[in-house]
């Protein structure tokens, strides 16, 4: 009996013996202790895009940036976004675009995202249909030649080993996704019915399980992944799309699409159940970005907001939006040009920035609810994020 109280006294300190001789076995043994991210590597669209598409296709116009930059900022807000927030929250600078060549930091990682993306290309262009042609595969390719070229670049000097994360910090990063409302959204502005918009929704899934499993092959092992918004509730598809007096929930958005966005969740959560069988070394977080967004719509005045439909910046219309005449835009009105500007006296109590994107505001209402893991699946906070729950 008194060799068995002594026993796992014993089992313990080999234990602890062995997880010091092999730290990497900390990680799975001792579940508390919070992931030292490196760098972070970001796929996705608007809601994510912190200069990419102002890179290529030329910069978000002022009044974009100015809450928090005071000038425009390659963000399609008034300041910050969730990214940001995230990056903030492991004392990471703010992440620069992979396209921006000029004054970009890469040590802690880059960004891939750019307004207007889609998971699956599309076969239109940006002007014909305003979705990007740097979709997810794209975004790939560009993680797939940075990856290598960042360390051949480190080989020729100490700048570029300034500018340019470690090879290791590869697969010690979190990757972090947020990518697939446009791909919903394409099909309605093609005239497709909600079926034949669901019925691509396999191939979305199909094709970005496919870039998780690449970016896993290349060493990735942190996945952050948040699911689609209620872009029923957006005024560019309330303002755009064909909707029905019963088709408008009590919040004043369309349902159809919202169901839609849920339909396609549904599916991702699906499918990263079914990634996380077939990657066994890979911790991946769902976030349900989506029921946060609702709620900010549906339940505004609780949480601090006001005419949660409305844009702040716009002109026009019930939702102060207007497609020809987007924020930041010179039009042309009775002979006199003017600058479709910020029309909202406080945007830090308004969730819309623009008719599409959301504030810095209820950006950051957003992050301070996943930031725990109570939105996550599994339910593991996002400085947990690097550990894989055994259960799994
Ligand atoms: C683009 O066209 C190709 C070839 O017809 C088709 O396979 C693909 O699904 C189309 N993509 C989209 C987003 O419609
Ligand atoms: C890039 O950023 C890192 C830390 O954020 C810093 O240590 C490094 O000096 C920066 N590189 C240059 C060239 O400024
Ligand atoms: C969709 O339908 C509207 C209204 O009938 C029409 O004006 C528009 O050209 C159609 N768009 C496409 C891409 O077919």
């Amino acid at each position: 009996m008194g060799c068995d109280l002594l026993r796992p006294v014993v089992v313990l300190s080999a234990l602890f013996s062995v997880i010091t001789s092999f730290p990497s076995l900390v990680l799975s043994l001792t579940p508390s202790s919070p992931c030292e991210f490196p760098a972070i590597f970001n796929f996705g669209d608007s809601n994510s895009d912190t200069g990419g598409l102002s890179a290529a296709f030329g910069q978000a116009p002022p009044p974009n940036g100015e809450t928090y930059f005071h000038s425009p900022a390659g963000r399609y807000s008034d300041g910050r976004l969730i990214i940001d927030f995230i990056a903030k929250s492991f004392g990471l600078p703010y992440l620069n675009a992979y396209l921006d060549s000029v004054g970009s930091n890469f040590t802690h990682g880059a960004n891939f995202a750019t307004a207007g993306s889609t998971i699956r290309p599309q076969n239109t262009t940006l002007s014909q249909s305003g979705f990007s042609p740097i979709s997810l595969n794209v975004q790939f390719y560009q993680f797939n030649d940075f990856h290598h070229r960042s360390q051949v670049a480190r080989t020729k000097g100490v700048v570029w080993q300034e500018l340019m994360p470690k090879e290791e910090d590869f697969s010690s990063a979190l990757y972090t996704f947020d990518i697939g409302q446009n791909d919903l959204t394409a099909g309605y502005f093609l005239n497709m019915s909600t079926d034949q918009v669901k019925a691509y929704v396999p191939d979305l899934l199909n094709q970005f399980t496919t870039i998780i499993k690449n970016i896993n092959g290349q060493g990735g092992r942190s996945f952050w992944i948040h699911n689609t918004g209620p872009v029923g509730c957006l005024a560019y598809v309330l303002d755009r799309l064909l909707i029905t007096a019963g088709q408008v929930d009590k919040a004043g958005c369309a349902s159809p699409f919202n169901e839609v966005a849920q339909y396609f969740n549904q599916r991702l959560k699906e499918a990263i159940a079914q990634l996380r069988k077939d990657l066994p070394l890979a911790a991946i977080t769902y976030v349900d970005v989506y029921s946060l967004k609702y709620s900010l719509f549906s339940q505004a005045s609780k949480h601090g907001f006001e005419q949660p439909l409305v844009a702040c910046c716009g002109h026009g219309g019930k939702y102060n939006y207007n497609r020809h005449m987007g924020c930041g835009s010179k039009v042309t009105k009775d002979g006199k040009q003017i600058l479709v500007g910020k029309s909202c006296k406080d945007p830090s109590v308004r969730i819309i920035w623009d008719g599409v994107h959301f504030t810095e505001a209820a950006n950051k209402w957003i992050f301070d609810r996943i930031v725990d893991g109570s939105y996550s699946d599994p339910p593991i906070p996002l400085k947990m994020a690097c550990h894989r729950p055994s259960t799994n």
